[in-house]
């Protein structure tokens, strides 16, 4: 079985998602069809105005190329059960509905942008007949509702469509099913046979945990662990998912917008934890991202673009951050994420006599450092002493540098052990 450990995804560390379909143009959440329980007849009214003239898959993947994401996925059918790729089991595609393979242009221009690929693959289906009418389904409770559906038959459209996308789109790297609830779990999706189905077809993919069986790595939602994640006492592979403003579908008047530099956070507290972030983003009725989405992506690109070696290929470190401060590691480099700047001095607990040199990691500018045993205020030699001995202590500029988030790279002596 594959393993998401020490392989490219942590690796990786940084994905784009994107969620576009029918309800992209509706622009209020993906799961619209359902909050406002439409009918088949109502929802048609996206399907006959379906023409995503401004998606550009090459724009995506450059833009997030360029902001340090090193895998996408994309929804290739989400709960509406729309698909954006060319199936022969339904006619419900945006093949048949503009002529775009949408899934197809995604794949080939992440690829070519040098990006992982992976799909979204909703295991609700409110489009398919053999689907049954439950809590989440837009017909709950009216009329027009369906008896609980034929589910072998929706089975086997499931593992007839994941053979589809994982042979006709070339080296799909991941695979994100989404998702199981009570009532509806590995059972109803028929998850082994499935599972079984996918390894076969592709032996190196990695698979997310949401069909409720155990997966490649575990996916928390919109939720931002603070530790590593472990199943039985050992570290599993993780991957935070986040939207930009708590919708993952184009949400027009949804202004709850998450500051570029807070995503940097999340982004390096997540790598100090050994997990992912995935960032989404909705592009619009038309396919285009907007100005919101853009802008943040290229905030954090101009972040990313200094700041990378302390983000891809780095980790967790054993060593113990001081107050408002968090450390990623890659071997004998020792990345120090400032949170708050701090005046002048900064005391590092336990590195006094393991660190060779230092620099900002923007700009590449050299950091003093000293260590005195029993660290005394400078200028001061009367008063207690104030650092515990071990103590590194840091000499900062006053000012600020002018990042989302000041990185101070210290390179540790040899036969320092690495993360
Ligand atoms: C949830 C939502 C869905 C979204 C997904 C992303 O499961 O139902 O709309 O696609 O999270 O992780």
């Amino acid at each position: 079985m594959p393993t998401a450990s020490g392989g490219w995804f942590e690796t990786a560390r940084f994905g784009l998602f994107v969620h576009f379909g029918l309800y992209s143009l509706a622009a209020r959440h993906e799961w619209v069809r359902s909050r406002e329980s439409m009918s088949q007849a109502a929802y048609d009214r996206y399907l006959e105005r379906f023409d995503p003239d401004r998606f550009d898959a090459r724009e995506l993947a450059r833009e997030a190329r360029r902001a340090g994401m090193r895998y996408a996925v994309l929804t290739a059918k989400h709960h509406d059960g729309f698909c954006l790729f060319d199936s022969s089991l339904t006619d419900y595609t945006s093949v048949r509905a503009a002529g775009r393979d949408l899934v197809a242009e995604f794949a080939e221009a992440m690829r070519a942008e040098g990006l992982r690929v992976g799909l979204y693959y909703s295991l609700l289906d409110w489009h398919h007949p053999g689907f049954p009418v439950d809590e989440h389904h837009p017909l709950r409770g009216s009329a027009d509702g369906r008896e609980a559906g034929d589910l072998s038959g929706y089975r086997a459209y499931m593992r007839g469509q994941v053979r589809e996308l994982l042979t006709g789109y070339g080296d799909v790297d991941l695979l994100f099913f989404d998702f199981t609830y009570p009532g509806m779990g590995p059972e109803q999706w028929g998850a082994k046979e499935l599972m079984e189905t996918v390894r076969e077809l592709r032996p190196g993919i990695l698979v997310n945990d949401r069909l409720g069986i155990p997966g490649d790595y575990v996916t928390p939602e919109q939720y931002q662990p603070d530790r590593p994640l472990e199943r039985d006492g050992v570290r599993v592979p993780w991957e935070a998912c986040h939207t930009l403003n708590g919708s993952w579908g184009y949400d027009r008047d949804n202004h709850d917008f998450k500051d570029p530099s807070q995503l940097v956070r999340m982004l390096v507290q997540s790598v100090s934890c050994g997990g992912n972030l995935i960032l989404n983003v909705g592009p619009d009725g038309r396919g285009s991202l907007d100005r919101r989405a853009r802008d943040t992506l290229r905030a954090i690109a101009e972040w990313s673009a200094p700041h990378s070696r302390a983000v891809h290929g780095a980790g967790p470190s054993s060593f113990r951050p001081p107050a408002n401060a968090l450390y990623t590691q890659a071997g004998r480099r020792l990345y120090l994420h400032l949170l708050a700047w701090p005046l002048t001095h900064l005391h590092l607990p336990g590195l006094a006599g393991r660190v060779r040199y230092a620099q900002l990691l923007h700009d590449g500018s050299e950091i003093a450092f000293h260590e005195v045993d029993g660290t005394r205020h400078e200028h001061n030699n009367l008063a207690p002493p104030s650092q515990p001995p071990g103590t590194l202590t840091l000499t900062l500029p006053v000012a600020r540098p002018d990042v989302l988030l000041p990185v101070i790279e210290l390179f540790l002596e040899e036969g320092e052990l690495a993360s």
